[in-house]
């Protein structure tokens, strides 16, 4: 999902622009420019494709300036071309706007602009916002900006430059995420902090309906109602080296990898193992309510909203309070009925899922009590909600994510222990569910060594063009997990299905072509699962199971095994997942993909 990046200050502005379009680079985008400010004029570079044709253009033409705004884009409106990139320039060429979101009225704005013999290069709805504000330019670039915000409908985060203020970005946000770093006679604004993150660690957040002019001198910061904002900045935490991939060939690998580590983060002072109780500091406000609650709603999408799944089983199991997992997008529409003594999550690592965020306004609309589950510090979702959980699993940066599912499933089994203990669970069944817990990173760290294992698996399937994969309990949503993460950056198409759904449908697809990988864990439903090992071999189909270290008789069902350590049955997701990450990166890196940044996909959705 596209970026933003701007800089005023006395550096040479068109480097610093463009590494941070490529530390935004793993967001998904289709073409990419800058503007930058010289004489008092705009100039305007932007290439279709990758950051590097832009580069290319830019050297054979260098240009320098201390101020410039720089763009990634995802298109909504106007086909990927070079006339489409950002950024778009109004009428006269004084105004230059960059913009992550969507226009919804951007067609009756242009007509009206059309009137007044406005004419446009682009199919863009972002164009009419330069043309826009250069009908409300009289001397003062904030001021004709916010005119203009009050005519759009949509989503917007938005950086602006006119040539007759030519050391000042305007910045505006709602609904896409904006952050301004603070520098030393410098500003920086982006999307995304890893983009400026080398120079300055101290940022301001932007919330919806706010509006920003950045200059060497400093920021103006007011509503779109013009009343002063004066906010404390914020030191951010997390280092460039988190944001590299330390020698892996990729990010997800490297993410694959660190889950051991990730998995500590997350669990670090929040566990009392003594007391077999779990201390959540975003929740320390809202124990009576949580003691009270009578309903759970989980909202998320994709990954999330399997974690979310896997949550329903522990929260259940342990706190005996009915749990409903939405996905996001679904709810919002539904007209939903949300009861009395209701809490609602919004789990989401990005923190900035459009269609998570929205739920949980929904929601909180209706009656609900809106807690997050989120990775991202500061994220939209973060500071929207009344409260909640950091995942603390680091910067999560290839598009298909992994540690953030371990860390939110991880999240969702200290809750759900927290909930049980209020509810008559014992402090003893809470030492042994904790005391397990704690093991899981080690217990992760051992399936991770074998993981060379797989690739001989890989090479064998690559070629799938199906795969099935099927599990029971916890393990379900595990299933859908794997067969996502394999789609989305294989782009071989996979569905995960309860095992024993297999008899209602899908079981017509099984022949010898069709890999179906079987979570067959030493749990209660164990020997069902290897029911339908027998139905899929009985029709040919090729059996991967995933299963126990101890398990020597699975060796006669399944083709494959990829075998995990024993655990406490309902902790289980937590190894199951493991090899299905490696196995789906595996095959995608086979086939020589881009692991990192799949086709069509995006690191958040912003848009519905
Ligand atoms: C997962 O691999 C995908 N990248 C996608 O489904 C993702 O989980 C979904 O877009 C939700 O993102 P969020 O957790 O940042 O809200
Ligand atoms: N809606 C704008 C366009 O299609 C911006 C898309 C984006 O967020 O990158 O150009």
């Amino acid at each position: 999902m596209c970026g933003i990046i701007g800089y005023v200050g006395t550096r040479d502005c068109v480097p610093l622009l463009i590494s941070g379009l490529k530390r935004m680079e793993y967001r998904g985008y289709d073409s990419s420019g800058i503007a930058i400010i010289n004489d008092d004029k705009i100039h305007i570079y932007k290439k279709k494709g990758k950051i590097e044709e832009l580069e290319k253009g830019l050297l054979q033409n260098p240009h320098s300036a201390t101020i410039g705004i720089g763009h990634t884009r995802w298109a909504t409106h106007g086909a990927p071309t070079e006339v489409n990139a950002h950024p778009h320039t109004s009428f006269s060429g004084d105004v230059a706007v960059i913009h992550n979101g969507i226009i919804e009225n951007y067609s009756e704005l242009k007509q009206a602009l059309l009137l007044k013999n406005h004419t446009f290069r682009s199919d863009t709805d972002t164009e009419i916002l330069a043309h826009l504000i250069e009908e409300f330019y009289e001397g003062d670039l904030q001021k004709a900006v916010i005119r203009a915000l009050h005519r759009v409908e949509g989503t917007y985060g938005i950086a602006v430059l006119h040539a007759g203020e030519p050391d000042k970005i305007v910045v505006a946000r709602k609904g896409s995420p904006l952050v301004i770093g603070i520098g030393d006679g410098e500003y920086f604004v982006a999307s995304d902090l890893a983009a400026m993150v080398e120079y300055t660690r101290d940022v301001i957040f932007l919330e919806d309906g706010e509006v920003g002019t950045i200059s060497r001198e400093g920021l103006t910061h007011t509503t779109l109602e013009e009343t002063r904002i004066d906010r404390k900045s914020t030191h951010i935490d997390f280092s460039l080296d988190q944001i590299e991939k330390g020698g892996y060939k990729h990010f997800m690998l490297k993410e694959i990898m660190e889950q051991p580590h990730t998995l500590e983060d997350t669990m670090r002072g929040r566990i009392q193992v003594d007391e077999g109780n779990i201390i959540l500091g975003g929740l320390q406000g809202h124990l009576d309510a949580l003691k009270k609650a009578e309903h759970i709603l989980l909202l998320a999408c994709g990954t999330s909203y399997h974690s979310a799944l896997v949550g329903r089983y522990l929260i259940e199991e342990w706190a005996r309070i009915p749990v409903q997992v939405e996905y996001a997008s679904e709810f919002r529409y539904r007209n939903p009925l949300i009861e009395k003594n209701t809490i609602a999550f919004a789990i989401s690592q990005s923190g900035e899922t459009f269609d998570t965020l929205e739920a949980m306004r929904e929601a909180r609309k209706r009656g609900a009590l809106c807690l997050g589950i989120v990775n991202t510090v500061g994220s939209t979702i973060a500071r929207e909600t009344d409260g909640g959980i950091y995942l603390h699993a680091g910067p999560e940066i290839g598009v298909a994510s992994t540690k953030a599912f371990t860390s939110q499933v991880t999240v969702l089994t200290m809750l759900g222990v927290l909930l049980g203990r209020q509810r008559g669970m014992s402090a003893e069944e809470g030492r042994n569910i904790l005391g397990d817990l704690r093991k899981m990173p080690d217990l992760v760290a051992r399936i991770l060594r074998t993981k060379d294992d797989l690739l001989d698996i890989a090479k064998t399937f690559s070629r799938a063009s199906n795969f099935l994969y099927l599990a029971r309990g916890p393990n379900y949503p595990v299933a859908l997990e794997g067969a996502l993460k394999l789609k989305e950056i294989s782009y071989i198409h996979a569905e995960g299905y309860p095992a024993a759904e297999m008899k209602h449908g899908p079981i017509a697809l099984i022949d010898r072509k069709m890999p179906v990988v079987f979570i067959a864990t030493n749990d209660n439903v164990y020997a069902k699962v290897l029911t339908n090992i027998e139905e899929v071999r009985s029709r040919e189909g090729v059996v991967i199971a995933v299963a126990s270290e101890e398990d020597k008789g699975i060796e006669h069902l399944a083709d494959h095994v990829l075998r995990i350590p024993d655990c406490h049955p309902m902790l289980m997701p937590l190894l199951t997942v493991i090899p299905l990450q490696l196995l789906s990166y595996y095959v995608a890196d086979i086939l020589g993909l881009d692991v990192d940044k799949p086709r069509n996909l995006a690191k958040s959705v912003t848009v519905e």
